[in-house]
């Protein structure tokens, strides 16, 4: 009769809990949705702009450090922090892990009301080996390294060793385990990197003995299968070295994509295509592994950040040899299906190509670094509403975290007008255009109109900073005559696309804010505030928003 009892009783119970969890939205962590053509952050159900800036490398590694931080970068306008989680502190002694560091972090962003990607600095940063526990450091004949031509080791661990990647993959899934365990419903952490800017510094691949047998024996019947699965879309560069070999379907690597060219003097020559291809699938393959062993425990969004190919720089070292550049993501498609980005590092002056290049493909736009001044926030601003961004992240916000920065500013304004970004993303309903002092206007058609940006110093009334020599114009078309502008430095006119013959006229503008995503008006304006009584003017000293409606007339 007593066990019946305690049946029933069970029972009751498991129905309310099964009643109020059917009642409750199901807890979805972090997940990346195609919103029309544009693929999107979902953060508890709603799509998130990353509003991001990342530390300096070992700032995160003591909480003290941290402690005064915090505030200064809540005061910054981020939501998002990206901070550094090394291999060396999470695991110190061999299966032995500590994850107080990362408890803090967790506890402080959330005190601040902002959120984490952490950065796993496991075997590789910056294309060398420095952040693996010394248990690993100091046993090289279990965690063998890369080697040059000249057989001398190199300070980066071998791509092309199961033990290294084994030892990663389960220090890596501890720290998702801990990540589900301690954050699956809060979800503060938003993204994983995992490692930091991969490939092979100072030659040309590894020449370690397994790379070597590797390098000669035949390329893996997965990757020819891939790439013949995806002939027809595969990045031009890739494709035309395949071809120029004859589209063989086996072989070595030499003999499917050729024997390299070496050309020192010109930087935008692939040098070296064949030995990065090779290196691109070992660390596509190594990097797949550790990400899938984490995602098994904790599956949230994760990606591959790039040590991008700089002009003027010697070769090799011209840049890391096997990280997911442009011309070799068609090989990190094929070999680390579970990272579900490509992102760029930008620091290079021809940030918009870097872009065109980063969205080849399908692949979605994560800038985690960049540069943070008045140029990185016309780019985060130019981003976002451009290609769709998920998000932008300048680096080492440790010197400049304020409220009184140009991205503290701007983002300020990113983050009034971010749930109409979101919503018109992937829509063919925004666009954004950069602009140069000095430059030429820029001219786009959205709706039904053309809208002409010009780059203008010129404020009436308002006394400015000097303007930047970079501004970013973000145009939202909200109905068949009404835009969202946000802008600076600049004035925009307007022009019907469909009906060139008709003239057009600023019906109302207004100013103003957005409060929790509602519009506010400010100024209703006019006279010297629209020149020529046809344009928009927008002042120089920071963005501002806009709301226009138009209409026609002959
Ligand atoms: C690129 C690296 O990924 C970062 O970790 C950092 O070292 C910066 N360079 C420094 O500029």
């Amino acid at each position: 009769m007593k066990q019946r009892l305690y049946s029933l009783a069970a029972a009751l119970v498991g129905l309310v809990l099964t009643t109020s969890a059917q009642s409750q939205p199901a807890i979805t962590v972090p997940q990346l949705k195609k919103h029309g053509a544009a693929t999107q952050l979902m953060v508890d159900g709603k799509p998130f702009l990353a509003l991001a800036a990342e530390l300096n490398n070992s700032s995160a590694s003591s909480l003290s450090y941290m402690r005064p931080l915090w505030p200064r970068l809540a005061a910054s306008h981020i939501n998002t922090v990206l901070a550094t989680v090394s291999w060396e502190l999470v695991e110190p002694e061999e299966g032995r892990f500590d994850f107080t560091g990362v408890d803090g972090l967790l506890k402080d962003a959330r005190a601040n009301h902002l959120h984490l990607v952490f950065l796993w600095f496991g075997s590789w940063k910056n294309g060398k080996s420095n952040y693996q526990p010394l248990w690993v450091k100091t046993n090289q004949a279990r965690f063998p390294l890369v080697q040059n031509e000249l057989g001398k080791s190199l300070a980066t661990l071998s791509a092309l060793s199961d033990a290294n990647r084994d030892a990663d993959a389960r220090a890596f899934a501890a720290l998702m385990r801990h990540l589900r365990e301690v954050d699956g419903k809060k979800h503060t952490v938003l993204m994983m990197q995992v490692e930091n800017e991969v490939g092979v510094l100072d030659a040309p691949r590894d020449f370690s003995p397994a790379a070597n047998q590797a390098f000669d024996g035949p390329v893996p019947k997965e990757l020819m299968d891939y790439l013949q699965a995806h002939k027809d879309t595969l990045i031009p560069q890739l494709h035309r070295a395949w071809e120029a070999n004859g589209f063989r379907t086996s072989g070595a690597w030499e003999k499917v994509f050729g024997k390299s060219i070496v050309n020192k003097e010109d930087w935008k020559a692939l040098s070296y295509f064949t030995e990065e291809i090779f290196m691109a699938w070992n660390y596509a393959r190594y990097i797949g592994h550790v990400a899938a062993a984490g995602k098994a425990e904790y599956n949230i969004p994760m990606y591959v950040n790039t040590w991008l190919k700089q002009e003027n720089t010697g070769w090799p070292g011209a840049y890391p040899g096997g990280g997911p550049l442009p011309q070799v993501m068609d090989i990190w498609r094929a070999g680390a299906a579970p990272i579900d980005i490509l992102s760029p590092d930008i620091y290079a002056p021809n940030f918009t190509e870097w872009c065109d290049w980063y969205t080849q493909s399908g692949n979605p736009l994560f800038i985690p670094e960049a540069r943070g001044d008045a140029r990185g926030a016309a780019h985060a601003l130019w981003a976002f509403g451009k290609h769709d961004a998920i998000g932008f992240s300048p680096f080492g916000i440790d010197r400049t975290a304020g409220p009184d920065t140009e991205l503290a500013r701007a983002y300020d304004v990113m983050a009034q007008v971010a749930p109409l970004i979101l919503e018109h993303q992937g829509k063919g309903t925004m666009t954004a255009v950069l602009l140069d002092s000095g430059g030429a206007a820029q001219t786009v058609t959205l709706g039904n109109y053309n809208l002409e940006a010009r780059f203008t110093s010129r404020n009436f009334g308002v006394v400015t900073n000097a303007p930047p020599e970079r501004v970013a114009g973000l145009f939202i078309s909200t109905g068949p005559d009404d835009y969202v502008i946000v802008g600076r430095s600049m004035n925009v006119y307007f022009t019907a696309a469909t009906n060139p013959s008709e003239s057009v006229g600023l019906g109302t503008v207004e100013e103003g804010v957005y409060a929790g995503g509602k519009w506010i008006a400010g100024r209703r304006l006019n006279g010297d505030e629209t020149p020529e009584w046809k344009a928009l003017r927008f002042r120089g000293d920071n963005y501002t928003l806009q709301r226009v409606k138009l209409y026609r007339y002959h």
